[in-house]
């Protein structure tokens, strides 16, 4: 495994420091995939924030997706907060043998996971077998702007000065692999942004 994510500890930074960045980065999702039906698979959900995020402003299923039984467990315990539990479910296991069915979402999101996937060409060639035809991946990473990027790496970094380094290793090989792999498993079609809202895989199965 490829250093796992402490739950507690993220859970406090989601909380206390990155919860702008969420409703931020589901408002884009929608604009730039226009999906707000049907079922969304979170991958690598986390706490759940983004997730919830696309909940509150579309009519989307959220399936909650995770490794880590704790970060589903806090992310179930979000979501019943906000009333969102009957349109939430939660799944635990490894992106690289997702436990669903072939063609059965409309939307996969996910946002700061795949740089911890072993096998990104397993994990992508996963996440387009279960999208459906014409459904969407937006997968990747980001702040959501220049302003909450800039907040969030001054914060993170009164507690750790080499915070934004302490990850830049883990995102630099996938990125490069990324149109390669992409190419090979032939979509439909997909486009990369690369801007002051992060670096986003955006592809239609
Ligand atoms: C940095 S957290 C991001 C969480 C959330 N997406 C967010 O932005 O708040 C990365 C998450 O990916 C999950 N993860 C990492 N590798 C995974 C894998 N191979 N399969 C499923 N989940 C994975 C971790 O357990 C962790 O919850």
């Amino acid at each position: 495994m490829k250093g796992a994510t402490n739950p507690k500890n993220f859970d406090r930074i989601v909380r206390e420091v990155f919860a702008p960045i969420y409703p931020t980065i589901a408002e884009q999702i929608k604009e730039r995939t226009k999906i707000t039906q049907g079922k969304c698979l979170d991958a690598g959900c986390g706490t759940g924030a983004l997730g919830r995020a696309m909940a509150r402003i579309s009519d989307l299923e959220i399936l909650f997706f995770d490794q880590s039984d704790e970060m589903l467990s806090l992310a179930r315990g979000y979501a019943d907060d906000e009333k969102l539990g009957d349109r939430s479910t939660f799944l635990q296991g490894n992106i690289h043998a997702i436990g669903l069915e072939d063609e059965s979402v409309e939307l996969v999101i996910s946002r700061g996971s795949s740089p911890f996937w072993e096998d990104w060409h397993k994990a992508y060639s996963e996440i387009l077998r279960v999208l459906k035809s014409d459904g969407i991946a937006y997968i990747g990473g980001g702040f959501g702007n220049a302003e909450l990027r800039d907040q969030i790496v001054k914060t993170m970094s009164e507690n750790n000065p080499d915070w934004r380094n302490s990850f830049k290793d883990r995102i630099g090989p996938e990125r490069e692999a990324l149109p390669g792999i992409l190419t090979t498993l032939n979509p439909t079609s997909f486009y990369i942004i690369n801007d002051e809202s992060g670096f986003w895989a955006v592809i239609t199965k």
